[in-house]
């Protein structure tokens, strides 16, 4: 049986599909009690390996397991593991409840089961309609409710907030944060940060089917350093200024100001102002997961702007129980991983 931890734990997954490398040694833990996002951009894996997580998929090689067990080692798993992936397909002609009726009965939970995630969905008002006419948002409801049935445990889901609209995804976010507040894991994937970003406490971030950061979200945030943009009357001037008093994360920018890191705008007011340099303005940069998530992952804004800061460590296997780093080492080597085919920011 089953460990009843609702912990899922992803150990050096790989899936190949002939000459693509879909997902590539991958390895990460899911605890109970928060929701993780899984994240990273079109193509990076995360379908491939929730489907294997799943059992839709045989690995390559490596393990996926729900409560210490593979998926399909998990009795009735609809009882463990809930989720929704892409393309979740209806019987057009079958009405929501009529769906939910035939699920229920297949996973062995009383019709009255039905009523209660059509009302926890919200779909209760639509649920005598067919399923074929409904909005990708009410679709994305359903197959939610249809994971819900046996009231499971892990809840996994691809992708949930495709489709909503605002109010949808304020609900799911709702939703998601109390259904992990009671004990339970959800594990939710997304190509955007910014959809889940105030979803998730806890994060993994893929890249070319393989780890690039994992842990808190918090910890992430605070890696990333604010920048401030100065606008001096001579741009020159200031940037020698600053670096003749140690301050050497500076840059100038395309519009005439200068970007400096690792300084305070008291700091650098003061310095603009001994050396004589008018400064018409100044503005702080608030820390950019957007831009780290894109650094992370499609390495366009890879290279020097790079965090190198103390906390980062080069991920290594197996996964630190808190925050790795999974980005190249100094000096931009692609991460020491098997099969490695792909450069850090080359051509997808
Ligand atoms: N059945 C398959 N046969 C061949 N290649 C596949 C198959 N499934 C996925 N792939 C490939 O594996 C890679 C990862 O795909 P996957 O769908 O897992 O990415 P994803 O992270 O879910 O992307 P998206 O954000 O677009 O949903 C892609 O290059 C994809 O083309
Ligand atoms: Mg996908």
């Amino acid at each position: 049986m089953h460990d009843g931890s609702g912990r899922i734990v992803v150990q050096n997954l790989t899936k190949q599909f002939g000459a693509v490398t879909a997902v590539q040694n991958l390895s990460f833990t899911v605890e109970p009690g928060s929701v993780t996002g899984f994240l990273g951009p079109n193509g990076a894996g995360k379908t491939t390996a929730l489907r294997m997580l799943l059992g839709l998929v045989t690995p390559t090689a490596g393990v996926a397991t729900v409560n210490g067990r593979p998926h399909d080692q998990l009795g009735n798993p609809a009882t463990v593991v809930g989720s929704v992936l892409e393309n979740e397909g209806f019987h057009p002609k079958r009405t929501a409840r009529n769906h939910l009726l035939v699920y229920a009965a297949a996973v062995g939970v009383p019709d009255q089961r039905v009523e209660q995630v059509l009302g926890l969905v919200g779909l209760t008002p639509a649920a005598n309609r067919k399923a074929g006419g409904f909005s990708l948002g009410m679709r994305q409801r359903l197959a939610l409710a249809t994971a819900l049935l046996g009231d499971p445990q892990v809840l996994v889901l691809d992708e949930p907030a495709n489709g909503l609209d605002p109010e949808g995804i304020a609900w799911l976010r709702t939703f998601l944060r109390s259904y992990a507040q009671q004990g339970r894991t959800v594990l939710v994937s997304s190509h955007l940060l910014a959809e889940v970003e105030q979803t998730i406490d806890q994060v993994v971030i893929i890249s070319h089917g393989m780890t690039r950061y994992y842990g808190s979200l918090d910890q992430l945030r605070g890696s990333q350093q604010s920048r401030v943009l100065v606008q001096p009357a001579d741009a020159n001037a200031l940037v020698t200024a600053l670096r003749e008093n140690g301050f050497n994360q500076v840059e100038p920018t395309q519009d005439g100001r200068v970007a400096v890191t690792g300084a305070t705008t008291q700091q650098i007011g003061d310095l603009a102002s001994k050396a004589g340099i008018a400064v018409y303005g100044m503005q702080e940069e608030r820390a950019d997961l957007e831009r780290l998530f894109f650094q992370l992952t499609s390495g366009q804004y890879a290279g020097s702007q790079l965090p190198q800061t103390p906390q980062y460590q080069q991920y290594q296997q197996p996964p630190p129980p808190q925050g790795g780093w999974g980005g190249p080492p100094p000096g931009g080597q692609p991460p020491q991983q098997q099969g490695y085919q792909q450069g850090w920011g080359g051509p997808r």
